[in-house]
């Protein structure tokens, strides 16, 4: 059942570039216009929502939070993304033109039920983004939008992660369109541009042996810093979580803009940054800036290991090690750049003997407080 995979993890990693294919499938109509067939929520009402409020926890909130840079891009609306346990028991300010996303890949996670429950008794409209059929989450929401990862069983989120960024893409799409922000052809654009991420998904699958080879080198690392900024932010959240379950190495995330407020003073010599590079395209010259950063930590003795681009060389001087992305839109990127912060975690706990799957102190679906 592992399909020969050494573990469900390894397996669910590789069966990435299916489970955004699918997440994407069957939602245009025959005029090529976005239908979320499980979106039982008024257009009217979804005109009138002035902020969206995404609860979730672990790495589904990283996904909202990855969500966030897209939506408030294409539809102009105000993304919050909130820890569904911080958000319950805060006194949030949500009413009835408030669109509450609550991202779970379980569907029956606790704090984000309880969040939904808060939101809607203050008249939000609900919104689930959920994996699991059946499930709780989206039976107490008004409406669901599933992503279609398949079953995911090892306990760390790897495919439900990349169904749940494709499907909150989806719903800021079909909310640009409806509320006048995009015409057909600007969605059709990105939603092209979606439909070319599986096969660079695979395309970094097909390149992470190097990443394992770099795994199995740091399996007695007894630290890791990830750098990311813009989207590239989450996933440098993403990469230190996988490595903290699934290898207890302490990791931890960054935004690259806040290096010198602080988090510089832990670099030293030979501790290892994963830096996650914008694309040199993108606007904001972000690209030149992490770059910089780059150059910062590495002139204090940090091992640099840089997901860039393919074609991106002004990295090249400043990394101990390079793996390399297919070229994507900068909002898509992360579908990619995640993939070898899944495959080192997977591959550094694997070889220091751990089991992936069911790492120590955790449970697949949290269903208490
Ligand atoms: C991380 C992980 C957890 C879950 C979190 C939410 O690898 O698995 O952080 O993402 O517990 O679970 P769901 O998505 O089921 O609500």
């Amino acid at each position: 059942e592992k399909g020969g995979f050494r573990s469900f993890m390894d397996k669910e990693i590789h069966d990435q570039p299916h489970a955004v294919a699918d997440t994407l499938l069957g939602r245009t109509d025959v005029r090529g216009r976005l239908v979320l067939d499980e979106v039982r929520i008024s257009e009217d009402v979804l005109r009138a929502v002035d902020k969206i409020v995404v609860v979730a926890c672990g790495t589904a909130a990283y996904a909202g939070h990855v969500a966030k840079y897209a939506i408030e891009h294409w539809c102009r609306v105000p993304v919050e993304v909130e820890l569904a346990h911080e958000f319950r028991y805060r006194d949030p300010v949500v009413n009835a033109r408030t669109l509450v996303v609550a991202i779970s890949q379980s569907g029956e996670t606790m704090d984000t039920l309880m969040a939904v429950r808060h939101a809607r008794e203050q008249g939000a409209t609900a919104l689930a983004i959920v994996n699991t059929h059946g499930s709780t989450i989206p039976r107490e929401s008004d409406a669901v939008l599933y992503t279609h990862a398949g079953p995911e069983i090892a306990v760390a989120s790897t495919k439900a992660f990349l169904a749940q960024i494709t499907a909150t893409y989806l719903l800021g799409l079909y909310l640009a369109q409806l509320r006048g922000n995009m015409f057909a052809d600007e969605v059709e654009t990105i939603l092209a541009e979606l439909r070319a991420m599986p096969d660079k998904i695979q395309t970094v699958l097909d390149r992470s042996a190097r990443v394992q080879e770099i795994a199995r080198w740091m399996a007695d690392t007894p630290s890791v810093l990830f750098l990311g900024r813009h989207v590239g932010y989450p996933v440098a959240l993403e990469g230190a979580l996988k490595l903290k379950e699934l290898a207890y190495i302490h990791a931890e995330g960054f935004a690259a803009g806040e290096l010198k407020h602080g988090p510089i003073a832990l670099v030293e010599p030979g501790q290892p940054v994963f830096v996650v590079v914008p694309s040199p395209r993108g606007r904001h010259s972000l690209h030149a800036k992490v770059v910089s950063n780059i150059q910062e930590i590495r002139a204090r003795g940090a091992r640099t290991i840089v997901i860039a681009e393919d074609g991106d060389e002004a990295v090249v001087p400043f990394a101990d090690e390079v793996f390399r992305v297919p070229q994507a839109p900068t909002l898509l990127a992360p579908l990619l750049s995640v993939v070898p912060l899944q495959v080192f975690a997977c591959e550094l706990a694997t070889a220091k003997g751990l089991d992936v799957d069911q790492p120590r102190n955790l449970a697949k679906s949290v269903t208490v407080e």
